[in-house]
């Protein structure tokens, strides 16, 4: 796993960091409106709101998907919030039984919304007692083995199941279907980013110069969970090497020091781009090679890694694997195979 980037994307309750959960905890926004960015999605479920406190009916059950870091449970407990709801808050492979989904949802009350992370990962036994639940807030159980054995359906409480994804398409068909909403969230811009550094560092009390929440928003890979764990480490820089003001040369020299160049690639990036662009001159190459070559996991890989580097247009994912793009011979200071090509043709031909 990348748990020790800098630029991990992996929510501080996977890393089972207490101090690391309480910092998120804390920068949480309540409200939508101070959530920022995901326009589109808050307008969305701002609507849906409304409409199911008009006539006093729970919300549907929406599913959000999209990397991680993006801010899936903050907006769960965002809408938990607005609907004046009681959140629970659990994942997929923390739910181990049936029986442990029976217990979670028998004691949910009316209106009460479960939030299920890493939906994905749910065991399909599991899965298989949601669905009844989600259609018609019924539990089916059975009761005894064998010959004797009969099955029981219990009312469950009017509930909202919020499910969070990095991709749907792991999804069984069947769990999917029975999602109201279903919606992407989407990378932030650098504006928005640098509103979220700004917003962090009035909460913590940390004073950043403009070009420096500036210089720091174009690193963050688009992503808030990264904006503002660079944020407290240059904090950390700037309180042992300056005066804690963060100005645009004290972060940049806490970024050189972090690895982090000026498009927030780190080595696991640099080294997963420079494999393809080595050993298979630019790709195509399968992701499972990719996963043997760098030592990473697939998953990490798919989740973490490219997400990113497909959203500022440095990989493709083709039919036939991975191709890096001209952007990122050039980002890397690589001359691209064609430029070579080209090159080596117009050598060939004064010869
Ligand atoms: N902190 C993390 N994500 C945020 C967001 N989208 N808006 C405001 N603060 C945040």
């Amino acid at each position: 796993m990348a748990i020790d980037r800098i630029v991990n994307t992996a929510a501080a309750d996977e890393t089972d960091d207490p101090v690391e959960q309480e910092f998120e905890n804390k920068l949480r926004p309540q409200d939508f409106a101070n959530y920022i960015g995901q326009d589109r999605l808050k307008q969305n479920l701002q609507l849906a709101i409304a409409a199911a406190k008009k006539r006093a009916e729970p919300l549907d059950h929406i599913l959000l998907y999209g990397p991680p870091g993006l801010g899936k449970t903050t907006m769960a407990s965002v809408i938990a919030h607005e609907m004046g709801s009681q959140i629970r808050i659990t994942s997929g492979p923390a739910i181990e039984r049936a029986g442990d989904l029976a217990s979670l949802l028998t004691n949910l009350q009316d209106g009460d919304i479960l939030f299920i992370d890493e939906i994905h990962r749910l065991h399909r036994t599991v899965e298989e007692v949601l669905y009844s639940a989600m259609e018609d807030f019924k539990l089916d159980i059975m009761i005894g083995k064998g010959p004797s054995a009969r099955s029981l359906r219990l009312d469950l409480p009017k509930f909202t199941l919020i499910g969070a994804t990095t991709r749907t398409g792991a999804l069984a068909a069947p769990l999917r279907d029975r999602f109201g909403m279903i919606h992407r969230l989407e990378f932030y811009n650098h504006d928005q980013i640098g509103q979220i550094i700004g917003r962090t560092a009035d909460i913590l009390n940390v004073r950043i110069h403009p070009e420096a929440a500036h210089e720091l928003a174009k690193r963050s890979r688009l992503t808030p969970r990264i904006a503002n764990r660079l944020l407290k480490r240059v904090r950390d820089y700037a309180d042992v090497n300056g005066d804690g003001i963060i100005d645009s040369t004290i972060s940049r020299q806490a970024l050189i020091l972090l690895d982090v160049d000026d498009l927030g690639l780190d080595p696991a990036d640099r080294l997963l781009l420079l494999a393809i662009i080595d050993n298979y001159k630019g790709g195509p190459v399968g992701v499972e090679t990719l996963a043997a070559l760098t030592a990473e996991e697939r998953s990490t890989i798919e989740d973490f890694i490219e997400p990113y580097l497909m959203q500022i247009g440095l990989l493709e994912r083709t039919p036939r694997g991975r191709k890096v793009t001209p952007k990122a011979y050039h980002h890397l200071g690589r001359q691209s195979q064609l430029a070579e090509d080209a090159a080596g043709a117009t050598r060939n031909s004064l010869l």
